[in-house]
């Protein structure tokens, strides 16, 4: 084992609370919930674990629209059951990291509130981005910036001004030049830290910074905005670094806590501008997660990520799903250059192999957990849980569906409530229903189905991590060896080998002895989509 920081080579397990456990039959995962399963967590070999937003919230975009920063939704539980839970982790050895949300707020936020009681030009309205609007009557938005979520990005106060929300209507954007902002900020950083959390996902960190001018952006793009190139008017600013150095001096007052960005930005170079000395500790590697499953393409974006952060003194955050994407087995399993977003509306099915996905997927898998650097793993991808791609309309919750004008169908598909037993009511998840439902058949890959059955998904998340553990965390190095364009294949300082074979045909492995793969070889070879990872042979 190593002695650098527990950060660096940590694997780390989301949770997306609202469906990972329900422990008071209500339907929605909670943390008493949680609290039952960490020994799942903990079994599974992970060092940490990261929980989705838990705060006072009216859930217009799944509890990222927060009203109190210190406390806990009625629905997740109370803060004392909070802070419990986080003592039970830390008893078990895992590390918990909380969600913090700086862009933006509820506007059910008493800030919010107090804002629109007040008059244009007060200093509740200095927190957040007021504006008027263009034309005689002021009823042209400010500019023509447009929400992630789709629309524009400026809503109308009750007094004719405008608000900016680069997400919902309901989540206005705060204003970072406010040095109440800043103020409020530090102080809910340390709150959560004197409660033993061990640091931060960052919520949108690259957007917190706003052109004063707030110039047009000049052209309409579809849907999701574009997120960098240099001097955007909002996204990837570089005024933000001085948020994050400021945080930063706060966390180096609590040993071993951690910050990881989530900052979508165009280049490794941007992103690793978050990763300076002083500033965050990790930040998702999006390039990663987004390449299409090719050797080239894979080991381009896996370069790009080792020196990129390599220039910074850190390492890249690998990750393949979380709740805001199309889990990895339905994108593995949709042809390349498909988007996988648009295709959940009204794609057409035959075009999904989901057992070429789920190959797929747990070859990525194996790949991504012998890579130097930290992982996170999104709950239910260890049961290889593909995306839920036919729930109802009139169900989604996802503010994504109403504001994409129907276009996108949102993020539900990959938040539906875990299987953890073959049947029953919600298939163990809670005692009763779960706020989406789980298709049929997901009992066949519940927790219980796989548990201790040899060649499960789950038994090789297990035995990856517990090897990742034994013999890849000693150091940071990673060789690359040729064994043919179709391939990509690299050797740990350990005298581990790792190979990936992305081409048809099964090819020959170096000399040495098996660890781990996620398919039998055949005649010794390795087959198609699959990695192996092999003790070589002194
Ligand atoms: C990123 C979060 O992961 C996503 O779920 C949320 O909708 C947006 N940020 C807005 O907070």
């Amino acid at each position: 084992m190593s002695s650098s920081p527990w950060w660096r080579q940590a694997a780390v397990y989301q949770v997306y609370l609202r469906s990972f456990a329900d422990g008071n039959g209500d339907g929605t995962g909670d943390i008493a919930g949680l609290r039952s399963r960490l020994p799942y967590i903990r079994d599974l070999g992970v060092d940490a674990l990261w929980v989705n937003p838990w705060y006072v919230s009216p859930l217009h975009d799944g509890g990222y629209d927060v009203v109190d920063y210190r406390n806990i939704d009625p629905r997740f539980g109370t803060l004392d059951e909070a802070v419990a839970m986080i003592d039970e982790a830390r008893n078990l050895g895992l590390e918990v990291m909380v969600d913090l949300v700086p862009n933006h707020t509820s506007s059910e936020h008493p800030w919010f509130r107090e804002a629109l009681a007040s008059p244009p030009g007060s200093n509740p309205r200095s927190r957040y981005h007021f504006r008027t609007g263009r034309g005689p009557d002021g009823d042209t938005p400010p500019n023509d910036w447009r929400s992630v979520f789709g629309g524009e990005a400026w809503s109308r106060a009750p007094d004719g001004e405008w608000y900016l929300h680069l997400f919902d209507v309901t989540q206005p954007d705060l204003n970072w030049e406010s040095p109440e902002v800043r103020a409020e900020f530090r102080q809910i950083l340390r709150f959560w830290l004197e409660r033993r959390a061990s640091g931060f996902r960052v919520d949108v960190a690259h957007g917190l910074g706003k052109d004063p001018m707030f110039p047009d952006l000049g052209h309409i793009d579809e849907l999701l905005t574009s997120h960098g190139g240099v001097n955007h008017p909002y996204w990837d600013r570089p005024e933000i670094h001085d948020i994050f150095r400021e945080w930063r001096t706060i966390l180096d007052d609590y040993p071993g806590a951690v910050m990881v960005a989530e900052a979508w930005v165009d280049t490794w170079e941007r992103l690793a501008l978050y990763l300076r000395p002083g500033e965050f500790h990790q930040a998702f590697d999006f390039d990663f997660l987004m390449a299409p499953w090719e050797a080239s393409h894979m080991k381009e974006s896996i370069d790009r990520a080792l020196s990129g952060a390599g220039a910074v003194g850190s390492v890249p955050t690998w990750v393949l799903s979380n709740h805001d994407v199309v889990r990895h087995v339905t994108r593995y399993g949709l042809p390349d250059g498909l988007d996988a977003r648009e295709w959940l509306l009204d794609g057409d099915r035959s075009l999904l192999d989901l057992e070429l996905g789920s190959r797929r997927a747990r070859a990525a898998a194996l790949l991504m957990l012998a890579l130097p650097g930290s992982v996170y793993l999104y709950q239910g991808e260890e049961l290889g849980l593909a995306e839920v791609d036919d729930l109802p309309l009139e169900i989604l919750d996802d503010p994504v569906w109403k504001r994409s004008g129907q276009k996108l169908k949102g993020r539900d598909g990959c938040r539906v409530p875990i299987p953890w037993t073959i049947g029953g009511q919600s298939l163990g998840f809670g005692v009763d229903g779960s706020w989406l439902p789980q298709p049929a058949g997901w009992g066949g890959q519940s927790v219980e189905a796989q548990d201790g059955v040899d060649g499960s998904t789950l038994g090789l998340y297990r035995s990856a991590l517990h090897h990742r553990r034994e013999h890849l965390l000693g150091d940071e190095i990673l060789e690359w060896l040729d064994l043919g364009e179709e391939a990509i294949a690299f050797r740990r300082g350990s005298g581990i080998l790792v190979v990936v074979n992305f081409g048809n045909d099964p090819i020959d492995l170096p000399a040495g002895e098996l660890l781990l793969a996620n398919a039998e070889l055949v005649e010794g070879r390795l087959s198609s989509d699959s990695t192996a990872w092999i003790v070589e042979r002194t």
